[in-house]
């Protein structure tokens, strides 16, 4: 009897016994880094001539590892291996299929604080940020492991006397996935995990910048007992190989998480069937967004600071459900921006390994010089209250940024910057704040803090996005708890960490027998 799904607790870092296991689990790592790591097709480890330093971006001069980088012909190797480990995983029953991920996911709880220090080392995640990212890790091959199990059951079918009638969910094929960095080990392992369970198998790309924890992720599947070629990790330039995998007449899904660019560009490429397809690609794409936390007149303003602050700030802003602008009825627009800058002022920016960091750096020199582009916008379309510079030259900090009096249609209140930049937006009313929090082309998360129930109902209707909140922040959703996607540019309304999930990579096969 399988034990019912819980999320997995966080570590609470002020018990001196987690620290100084966090604190050994950071010196191990430490003494791991700068270690080769090569493609995995197959049961083959390929080293090639092309390699990528994977670096600490809070300390950009050390290597954290060096990734064989894959070109078309190492893809298409990889396309014939899982098309061929498709033939014998597709047969292996569902409930099979799901103790790999809960071996996996023991494993992964035990070697918890290890994953999680790579995590800081090549995510430049602080502490608390990457047991976050290894909980939900965890979660998600929990979860989908007894969602697989559940839809294994016969579904209720309408009886007809006379026949035995029964549907089934099988897998679609070989699925390309496709991670972005911020979530380098959940999504990674939530798309690869959630595909693998239902039957297909796949070529994993990992995103560059965090192609170390794709490949130790990989190797914890071997000692997991998952087949060889189940699951093929494919490092390599999203531009070099990205459009040969998606084009691929052997690709029959593709499990896309990271920008509104490249999702749309996947979905158009994926699009178009080649001469051999037999198919038309299903792609579950989730993208970017441009979060919004409404504060209401009525707010508790203490609340909407806390949580505006988390939300924004929390991992440098890199997370597509951050919060970018804060929309605040007038009559509280002062006393909320005092306490947002007070509490953004006690955040301790530094290196992630020490426990004290709150704000750590940004992913890479491309990010950073981005942020900084859109900090130097931000200037001319309001005035910065907070922020606005460079930090420690050791690696890519950007200082926590507050920006007011932006309008609702400037560039920094429209365009995903990904970085730690807060636009403060006033609204004369309630009705004007949800006007602007809509006006983008995204919907991926948005909060309001208030205590009126008629305005929390009109938001309920009216705010449209894939994860609302009210009265808390818009960052952190729980597999389960929170099913995860959003609207519009933000994706195509999947729901990651939910029941529906699993069906977006399974086709439903219906046979009936006249007795
Ligand atoms: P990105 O789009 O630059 O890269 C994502 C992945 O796509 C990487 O693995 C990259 O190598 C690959 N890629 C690049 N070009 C490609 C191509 N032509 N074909 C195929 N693959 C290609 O995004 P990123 O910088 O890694 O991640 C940040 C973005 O991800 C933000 O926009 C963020 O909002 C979004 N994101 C969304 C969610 C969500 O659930 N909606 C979650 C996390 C991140
Ligand atoms: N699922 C992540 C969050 O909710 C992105 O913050």
């Amino acid at each position: 009897m399988r034990e019912p799904f819980r999320n997995e607790p966080f570590t609470d870092f002020t018990q001196s016994d987690a620290i100084a296991e966090f604190q050994a689990a950071l010196r191990i790592v430490e003494s791991q880094l700068g270690r080769e790591y090569h493609l995995k097709i197959g049961s083959d480890y390929v080293e090639t001539t092309t390699k990528r330093k994977s670096i600490n971006p809070a300390e950009i001069k050390q290597t954290v590892g060096t990734v064989s980088q894959a070109d078309t012909e190492h893809a298409h190797r990889a396309m014939l291996s899982a098309a061929a480990a498709f033939e014998q995983w597709k047969r292996v029953a569902p409930s099979a299929r799901a103790r790999v991920l809960y071996k996996a996911a023991a494993i992964l709880r035990r070697r918890k604080h290890e994953f999680s220090a790579w995590l800081v080392y090549e995510a430049g995640k602080s502490w608390t940020e990457a047991d976050g990212d290894t909980a939900e890790a965890i979660d998600f091959m929990e979860y989908y492991g007894r969602e697989m199990e559940r839809l294994s059951e016969r579904q209720p079918l309408i009886p007809l006397s006379g026949e035995d009638n029964e549907l089934v969910y099988i897998p679609l094929g070989v699925g390309i996935v496709i991670p972005p960095w911020n979530f380098p080990l959940a999504i990674m392992a939530g798309m690869t995990m959630a595909s693998v369970v239902a039957g297909n198998t796949v070529v994993l790309k990992p995103a560059s910048p965090t192609a170390v924890i794709a490949a130790k992720f990989v190797e914890l599947l071997a000692e997991a007992g998952l087949p060889d070629g189940v699951v093929n990790y494919l490092p390599g330039a999203g531009g070099e190989i990205g459009d040969f995998l998606v084009e691929h007449s052997l690709t029959r899904f593709i499990c896309f998480t990271g920008s509104r660019e490249v999702g749309v560009r996947i979905n158009e490429r994926a699009a178009a069937a080649k001469g051999d397809q037999r198919w038309i690609k299903r792609v579950i794409a989730e993208m970017g967004g441009k979060d919004t936390i409404i504060v209401a007149e009525d707010a508790d303003l203490d609340l909407a600071a806390e949580a505006i602050t988390a939300s924004a700030f929390g991992y440098s802003g890199q997370k597509c459900s951050a919060c970018s602008r804060a929309v605040v009825e007038e009559s509280v627009y002062e006393a909320l921006l005092e306490k947002v800058v007070e509490r953004t002022q006690a955040l301790v920016m530094g290196n992630p390994a020490e426990l004290s960091t709150m704000v750590g750096p940004v992913i890479d020199e491309r990010a950073y010089m981005n942020i900084l582009k859109y900090i130097s916008i931000g200037k001319s379309e309001g005035t910065l209250v907070l922020g606005g510079g460079k930090g420690s030259s050791s690696g890519y900090f950007i200082e926590p940024t507050i920006i007011r009096d932006v309008m609702p249609y400037a560039q920094i209140a429209q365009e995903e910057i990904f970085g730690p930049v807060l636009a403060f937006i006033k609204a004369a009313n309630f009705d004007a704040a949800l006007d602007i929090a809509n006006n983008t082309e995204y919907g991926l998360t948005g909060a309001v803090i208030s205590r009126d129930r008629a305005r929390l109902e009109q938001a309920r209707e009216q705010f449209h996005v894939g994860n609302l909140y009210f009265n808390r922040k818009c960052t952190g959703a729980l597999v389960g708890v929170h099913p995860f996607g959003g609207f519009n540019m933000s994706g195509t309304d999947s729901k990651a960490g939910g029941r529906d999930y699993l069906l977006l990579l399974t086709q439903a096969k219906v046979v009936s027998e006249r007795f």
